[in-house]
């Protein structure tokens, strides 16, 4: 059996209460006429949109995600959410390390290494984003850095090994550029995450991010488990198409 296929959608700071919901329901309505997915599709929206968007999916399979949280499950960390509040209200994955949390915020593997252990322990699925920025990629580090940023899956325990992970392949530079990674360097990044990963841990899949649309997720479906998708999922209609074109 292959690994499980995720098409997770990962809003951003991007709409409101009533675009949030708009958003969900023609979704939905788009997931009932068509044919069947056999993938696992998911959003992720900011944390404070997350329980009216799980309102609106509860039963239906469809996966609710946060797009961060604190490795603590409760204390003064002000502004932080905590891994058991973010099970109280039913989030069924979390992003960790994105590129704008490592690049923007200054989070460290370190860190990152934190919050995904503690995602484990709280049964929330973690979907660690890995990926090399430009400078990187120009001065032939990629593999370098790839590998350092997965490196952190040795930490964890054994009791923990045969959790599901998903690990989202997002070069820096082709996030929210419009311009994708090419399906050669897609197809290298994620073998080489593949080879990584299973040197510690079994159950995983490996899923593509960066200016993803239709037209992406229709060529490389066949290279990874899924997509990671910020700006064409902002729309339901593209998000869909995506989802579809990702199910094989
Ligand atoms: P993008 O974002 O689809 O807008 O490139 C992807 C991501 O950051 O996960």
């Amino acid at each position: 059996m292959g690994a499980e296929r995720y098409v997770l959608a990962n809003f951003k700071m991007n709409k409101n209460l009533f675009e949030v919901k708009k958003w969900a329901d023609e979704f939905l309505s788009l997931l009932y006429k068509g044919k069947k997915l056999s993938l696992k599709v998911g959003c992720a929206p900011t944390f404070i949109y997350i329980k009216a968007l799980k309102e609106i999916v509860i039963g239906t399979g469809f996966l609710v995600g946060a797009q961060n949280m604190h490795f603590e499950e409760k204390g003064a960390f002000t502004g932080e959410v905590s891994p058991t509040q973010l099970k109280d209200i039913g989030v069924d994955f979390v992003i960790i390390g994105h590129s704008e949390r490592r690049n923007i915020f200054g989070e460290s593997d370190e860190l990152i290494s934190k919050k995904l252990l503690s995602a484990l322990k709280h049964n929330i699925l973690p979907v660690l984003c890995v990926g090399e920025t430009k400078e990187e990629r120009e001065k032939g580090e990629t593999e370098k850095v790839l590998i350092k940023q997965i490196s952190i899956l040795s930490k964890i325990p054994d009791e923990l090994k045969n959790q599901k992970i998903v690990i989202a392949y997002e070069p820096v530079w082709a996030i929210g550029t419009g311009i994708p990674a090419t399906k050669d360097k897609i197809e290298k990044a994620v073998e080489l995450i593949r080879e990584e990963a299973s040197k510690f841990i079994k159950d995983f899949s490996v899923l593509y991010g960066g200016s993803i649309d239709e037209k992406v997720a229709e060529e490389i479906k066949d290279i990874c488990d899924g997509g990671l998708v910020g700006t064409a999922s902002l729309d339901p209609q593209k998000f869909y198409k995506i989802s579809q074109n990702f199910d094989v």
